[in-house]
């Protein structure tokens, strides 16, 4: 037993070591798995990380190596993708890109060298509708290289479930309807897994509140009901400037960081948090202060943006692509959801050049919504329907809304085939995919 306890903290020390120069090691195990839900009294069949829904939370430093072994015991194959880590390309997790898919009862190694601190995520690229909705996927978050005094560092997977009346996954993907419409959305919504659970604070305490969507298709829009909570960072970088948070949408494959003091006084309160994307509010969690006195509350800067990238870089970069997104016949569900009426893998690749500025646009031909994700990069966005629209801060998903146009500038700085994709599972698996090359 105390070996046992042992064990397990060293296997966190080496997780959460705060030396710059070592690198943790992680074991990821996909397999079938149970989960309980409430509502029914049975447990609901899931294909989890090592047993866990969500997947283990992964922390490390910036300016570590990372090493994670992923050993697949699905009856299917499977591989990870890392959202938003900007890492060498052999270990981006795409199978037919970047690896072979990884075989039942295969092993392989991701090795990821984490530059910047910031708040990620990992789930397959592979058959992704079927595996994320069954439950594949976790958080990675990447701890700055000089740690902040925050009081709590809170990380919420938010998701839903499409759950049949026995308990079990409406086992269809993919389905005419999805495809029809903006993917599959659930009927259960879980944060970390469970539905609104509590979250307990002191009086007094800083807690930085990591919010990951990864839904297969919902947008989520996050409200916390009688705090104020200041926007920190998106999609795991920096804001140029802090704000405060409203009601910026979460799509599929977006992170957003808070910065939320509770008040002195606060003693006793319980704060909701509701989900506000749709006209049926959804509870997502509540935020209980525990009665006792209040802590010293902690002063300090919130992270800053290292080498923000100024929108002014894009005044001349030219347009080097238009993506038309739009439905078609044809493909292997008979509607495709196409980037200029090409279903991947039939898609022709973008080359881009490393350090050079360009803009891309997203044309939107369909009532549908698009949360269009590029990987291996960062990008900011310039204009919508041909007006400016500079946000203060970066992104590596944009929601792309029904005839809407987005002009975004990048600036390539990692060599090697990166995908471009909606992150509406269904459209995704449909044909809604391509490539950047960078040389
Ligand atoms: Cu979350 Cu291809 O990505
Ligand atoms: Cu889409």
């Amino acid at each position: 037993m105390i070996a046992r306890r042992l064990f397990t903290a060293c296997l966190l020390l080496l997780l959460f070591s705060g030396c710059a120069a070592s690198s943790g090691s992680t074991l990821l195990v996909p397999a079938p798995g149970t989960h309980r839900f409430p509502y029914f009294d049975t447990e609901t069949p899931v294909w989890s990380y090592n047993g866990r829904i969500p997947g283990p939370l992964i922390r490390a430093k910036a300016g570590t190596t990372l090493t994670v072994e992923v050993h697949n015991q699905l009856a299917e194959p499977t591989s990870i993708h890392w959202h938003g880590l900007r890492i060498d390309n052999a270990m981006d997790g795409v199978p037919g890109v970047t690896q072979d898919p990884i075989q039942p009862g295969d092993r392989f190694t991701y090795r990821l060298r984490l530059e910047e601190a910031g708040t990620y995520w990992y789930h397959p690229h592979l058959n992704t509708g079927e595996q994320l909705e069954r439950g594949l996927k976790g958080v990675l978050v990447v701890e700055e290289r000089r740690p902040l005094p925050w009081s709590q560092d809170l990380v919420w997977l938010l998701d839903d479930w499409r759950l049949q009346r026995d308990g079990t996954i409406f086992p269809h993907f993919n389905t005419h309807h999805d495809l029809m419409h903006d993917g599959r959305w659930g009927n259960v919504v879980t944060v970390n897994g469970q539905v609104a659970p509590e979250v307990v604070v002191a009086p007094g305490e800083r807690v930085r509140l990591r919010m990951v969507n990864g839904a297969n298709a919902r947008i989520f829009a996050p409200q916390i009901e009688g705090l104020s909570a200041t926007v920190i960072a998106v999609d795991g970088r920096p804001v140029s400037r802090p704000f405060p948070h409203g009601r910026l949408p979460l799509s599929p494959g977006n992170r957003i960081d808070l910065d939320i003091t509770i008040p002195a006084d606060a003693a006793g309160s319980t704060y909701r948090v509701i989900d506000r994307a749709t006209r049926r509010t959804t509870a997502l969690a509540e935020i209980r202060v525990r009665a006792a006195p209040p802590v010293a509350t902690p002063v300090f800067d919130p992270p800053l943006a290292a080498g923000f990238l100024p929108a002014a870089r894009f005044a001349d970069a030219p347009v080097v692509k238009t993506w038309d997104l739009d439905a078609i016949r044809g493909g292997a569900f008979g509607i495709g959801w196409s980037m200029n009426r090409q279903l991947w893998p039939d898609a022709d690749t973008l080359a881009l050049e490393i350090g050079k500025p360009v803009k891309i646009q997203f044309v939107n031909r369909s009532t549908r919504l698009h949360p269009m994700h590029i990987h291996g990069a960062f990008f900011r966005v310039l204009t919508v329907n041909g007006e400016s629209a500079v946000e203060p801060f970066t992104r590596d998903t944009v929601l792309v809304g029904p005839r809407e146009t987005i002009v975004v500038g990048l600036v390539p700085e990692h060599g090697g085939i990166w995908m471009a994709h909606c992150h509406i599972q269904a459209h995704a698996d449909s044909g809604m995919m391509t490539t950047i090359t960078v040389e």
